[in-house]
């Protein structure tokens, strides 16, 4: 095929001596929508930093047959190719307009911001685009959906005619999944190249056209995506067959852990965001919120987990009133909690793997100064395998690719004795191998009588793991299901979008 992107033998090692790309050759055609997969650290990202000129690498890149040097992002654009990146790069305190043309700024003569003109050309965009976006809001109060099509917003306005989207699913629901891939496909239809690097394979069969398989730093082969079936580009990615279904005993619930109890949370626009609720979780029991996001879940895993005090009701946990509990004083109780946030509120990216993975050690051991540094050290070592964490001790987290800073915050809440382990959403932008990985710890977490609280927006996840499931709509629980095996995902679909509720709730 005559490719009209072609890289050729691109090789990138990072100063650090990783090689994340090694002879990478891809070819894209004009027009198609191409998926890149493959596991956590396969080169994925790094090898569109390149095509992007925001990394610099050994090789040659053609488009539309002529070598270029694309040596900045800015002479990206002037390419007509754009990138959104995994984790968002805009400036919250900016509104959408500000954000869209930061660094393109329109001016006068006299050097002054042409800001009308840029409200108005946002507003242009987002019809031509059939995107809602509100161009006078500050992108830090945006929902993840929202902000991310400022970003492509963002890259459209600059001219791009080549769109590269690292992981563009990772944070959104499926319905808002659904509206993403509408538009890029009214791309496609209109001449746009499209590129989107993603872990989910369903995705891959809905949407694209090709796939290139990248494994260990190369790219070890290029299909029409009607050719394979996602077992197939599984096995390709990992190299051995992955079990998407999990086996697992009965679930054996014994005392509750947590009990919450009217709790009630006010949202915005004199709406609560929480109205009424109340459940418990017992050990030895995964018990799963399910709903489109923005349905209360968030603020009930704050309230929760302590993050959150303004709310009436109660939050017990082991016979402890939260509320009256400092963050160090709960996770002493025995509280964990793998955040849906992995970079505002689930690492230190400026530390190294092995600070992160004993910052918990801190907390609960005041006399931090006595840590014995050696086995910790082992300790961590043996979860950096067992995790299958691609990295060593002394990597920075913010040099680990983006399914790895994942497994490092996994590994670090697993570890220990806790007796409830909060998890949101914790495989996302996690590959399929290590999805497997994590269900089956979370599992074993339960058989050794643990309670865990899933929240998931990822209906695969919620029937392989769930021994209960809550439904979340509008601030309300409308199902409490016992019996997960009873329930198909178009039921399950029916209380989430609020059609269906059950009479009584015993939660
Ligand atoms: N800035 C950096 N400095 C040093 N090493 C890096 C840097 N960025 C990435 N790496 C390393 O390069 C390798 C490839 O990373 P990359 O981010 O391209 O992977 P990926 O395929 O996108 O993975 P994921 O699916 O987890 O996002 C990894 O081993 C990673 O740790
Ligand atoms: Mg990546």
């Amino acid at each position: 095929m005559n490719d009209y992107i072609r890289m050729v033998g691109i090789t990138k090692v990072y100063p650090n001596g990783v090689v994340a790309n090694d002879h990478v050759d891809l070819g894209i055609a004009r027009g198609e929508i191409h998926a890149i997969a493959g596991e956590n650290g396969a080169g994925k990202s790094t090898v569109m930093k390149v095509l992007y000129g925001a990394e610099r690498a050994e090789g040659e890149i053609y488009i539309d047959g002529e070598k270029r040097e694309i040596s900045s992002p800015k002479a990206a654009n002037a390419l007509g190719i754009g990138m959104v990146y995994q984790h968002f790069m805009l400036v919250n305190e900016f509104p959408a307009w500000q954000n869209i043309f930061f660094g393109t700024e329109l001016r006068n003569k006299a050097g002054f911001l042409k800001k009308k003109e840029m409200i108005a050309r946002t507003k242009q965009l987002c019809e031509q685009y059939d995107m809602q976006v509100d161009p006078l809001q500050p992108c830090g109060q945006m929902s993840v959906s929202t902000a991310q099509k400022v970003e492509i917003l963002k890259v459209l306005a600059r001219g791009a005619t080549i769109l590269i989207l690292d992981e563009p699913t990772a944070v959104l629901t499926p319905q808002e999944t659904e509206q993403l891939f509408r538009q890029l496909r009214l791309l496609k239809e209109s001449g746009f190249t499209v590129i989107i690097i993603t872990h989910k394979l369903k995705e891959i069969k809905q949407l694209c056209d090709r796939v290139t398989i990248m494994r260990q730093g190369k790219s070890v082969g290029v299909y029409n995506v009607a050719d394979v079936t996602e077992a197939d580009i599984s096995r390709l990615m990992v190299g051995r067959d992955v079990a998407t279904r999990m086996e697992k005993a009965p679930a054996n619930p014994g005392e509750t852990v947590l009990e919450v109890q009217g709790l009630t949370v006010a949202g915005p626009g004199g709406k609560n965001a929480v109205d009424g609720v109340s459940f418990k979780v017992r050990t030895g029991e995964i018990l799963c919120f399910a709903g489109v996001e923005g349905n209360g879940q968030r603020e009930v895993i704050g309230a929760v987990s302590g993050l959150q005090k303004n709310y009436t009701g109660s939050v017990v946990f082991r016979g402890k009133d939260i509320r009256k509990m400092k963050i160090r004083a709960i996770r002493r109780e025995g509280m964990s909690h793998i955040p849906e946030d992995r970079l505002k509120s689930g690492c230190d990216a400026s530390s190294d793997i092995f600070e992160n993975l004993i910052a918990l050690d801190y907390d609960r051991n005041c006399r931090a100064g006595f840590l014995k540094l050696k086995p910790l050290r082992l300790r961590s070592q043996g979860q950096i395998e067992r995790f299958q964490i691609k990295g060593t001790l002394k990597q920075k987290m913010s040099m680990l690719s983006g399914g790895n800073m994942q497994k490092v915050i996994i590994a670090r809440e697993l570890q220990g004795d806790p007796v409830l382990v909060i998890a949101d959403q914790p495989t996302r932008g996690v590959d399929v191998g290590a999805i497997e990985a994590i269900h089956k710890e979370l599992i074993a977490m339960r058989d050794a009588g643990k309670a865990v609280l899933l929240v998931s927006a990822d209906l695969n996840e919620v029937f392989n793991l769930s021994d209960r499931i809550l439904v979340f709509h509008e601030g309300k629980i409308t199902a409490a299901i016992k019996d997960v095996g009873s329930v198909d995902e178009f039921q399950l679909g029916n209380y989430m979008l609020g059609i269906e509720t059950m009479e009584e709730i015993d939660a």
